[in-house]
């Protein structure tokens, strides 16, 4: 209620010469709900002064879309790059904003020097040990949430994890000197007795790794796909299930969200959000877009906007009602930088709450009514 009340009284007093009270930005309106409200961000784009005000207005959480992942951050053996993060961590530090971390663990964006490698499991889990602890050391006090793993588990076998350099190509699982740390010796003999395409152990191996750089982050398992109540969230929840029963210092669950053909079982969706924050954990919406058809001079139709506002606004809606689900994130602002067009050969775009030019789109007052409506 406090905050509610500092937001709307900023509110006023921003509106200076305006005659009433003007709308709440985004993040005006999820402070009032206590929700983190994000988005992805470009740092070279951060020099573009639209771009820049858009984001400190209205965003209280930033993520940067690229420059954490290890192609641009750990370009060589030997060498890290922090320049680009660094702009993102600096201008969030500067407008008050929290910082999330992507990602430590990813099958793709990696450098040749580490895909072409040919490193044994014990060399790879040096270098593996050596990345986590180096950047999120790095950023140790400032990162306050780390994507540790992101989509380890496989689109085309629901339930199975993805064969990946990190797994068993060749992994790190068979790496000496690690003993999945059980603390019961039923666990210890289950685990045992898993096949060692079914294990987990080297997620497991990343988050005590990532614990011990910096105690103090929460630490995200994060995946594409499982926002519902099916085989792939299936897997994951007995894994994350597990982690808790044994103490591996995991703390939420990212979903990503990023939503295709204008379709999403919300139903579904809050069910699943409801059954991990059972397990204690907390849950982040972490790379919201809803993907539209383009049509003439690549526009989406009026009732397409239409449609993808109610979807931003049930999905915020839904997380909303659940207290453990604790930030929404986009995966961008602007339809002027999304991934969504390369991804999808042109066909699609327009996913995001702002149009081209900054103007705010129907997305953008749905996702804003249901953080005002959201309160908690
Ligand atoms: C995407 C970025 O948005 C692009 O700029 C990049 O070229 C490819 O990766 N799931 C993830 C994100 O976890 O890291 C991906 O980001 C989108 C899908």
């Amino acid at each position: 209620m406090k905050w509610r009340a500092l937001a709307l009284a900023a509110a006023v007093v921003c509106s200076g010469f305006g005659t009433g009270i003007r709308e709440q930005t985004l993040r005006e309106a999820a402070a009032g709900s206590g929700i983190l409200i994000g988005t992805a961000v470009r740092p070279l784009r951060l020099s573009e002064s639209a771009y820049a005000s858009t984001l400190a207005r209205e965003f209280n959480m930033v993520e940067p879309e690229d420059a954490l992942k290890w192609e641009v951050v750990h370009p060589g053996w030997e060498s890290f790059d922090f320049s680009q993060a660094d702009q993102v961590v600096d201008f969030a530090i500067r407008h008050n904003m929290k910082i999330r971390g992507h990602t430590l663990v990813w099958h793709q964006q990696n450098p040749s020097w580490l895909t072409r490698g040919k490193y044994t499991p014990s060399e790879l889990a040096e270098i593996l040990e050596k990345h986590i602890k180096t950047v999120v050391g790095h950023y140790r006090g400032k990162v306050f949430a780390w994507d540790v793993v992101n989509e380890a588990y496989d689109e085309l076998h629901p339930g199975q994890l993805r064969s990946t350099i990190w797994r068993d190509q060749p992994g790190i699982e068979a790496a000496a000197s690690y003993e999945p740390r059980a603390s019961s010796n039923q666990v210890r003999s289950e685990l045992g007795a898993r096949s060692p395409q079914q294990t987990y152990s080297y997620i497991e191996r990343c988050f005590h790794w990532a614990h011990e750089a910096d105690p103090l982050a929460l630490l995200f398992y994060n995946e594409a796909e499982a926002e519902t109540v099916n085989p792939k969230s299936d897997a994951i929840f007995a894994m994350v299930r597990d982690f808790r029963q044994r103490g591996v210092p995991i703390d939420g669950v990212g979903f990503q969200m990023h939503i295709t053909n204008l379709h999403a079982d919300v139903a579904s969706i809050s069910a699943n959000i409801g059954r991990f924050t059972a397990l204690g954990i907390q849950v982040h919406i972490t790379e919201m877009d809803v993907a539209l058809p383009l049509y003439v001079n690549g526009n989406p139709r009026p009732e397409d906007l239409r449609h993808q506002a109610d979807i931003y606004r049930q999905i915020a809606a839904a997380c909303l009602s659940h207290p453990g689900c604790t930030a929404i994130q986009t995966w961008g602002f602007t339809d002027k930088y999304s991934w969504i067009g390369s991804h999808s050969k042109r066909t699609q775009g327009a996913a995001l709450p702002f149009d081209r030019n900054y103007r705010a789109k129907p997305a953008y007052e749905a996702l804003r009514n249901a953080l005002e409506a959201g309160r908690r």
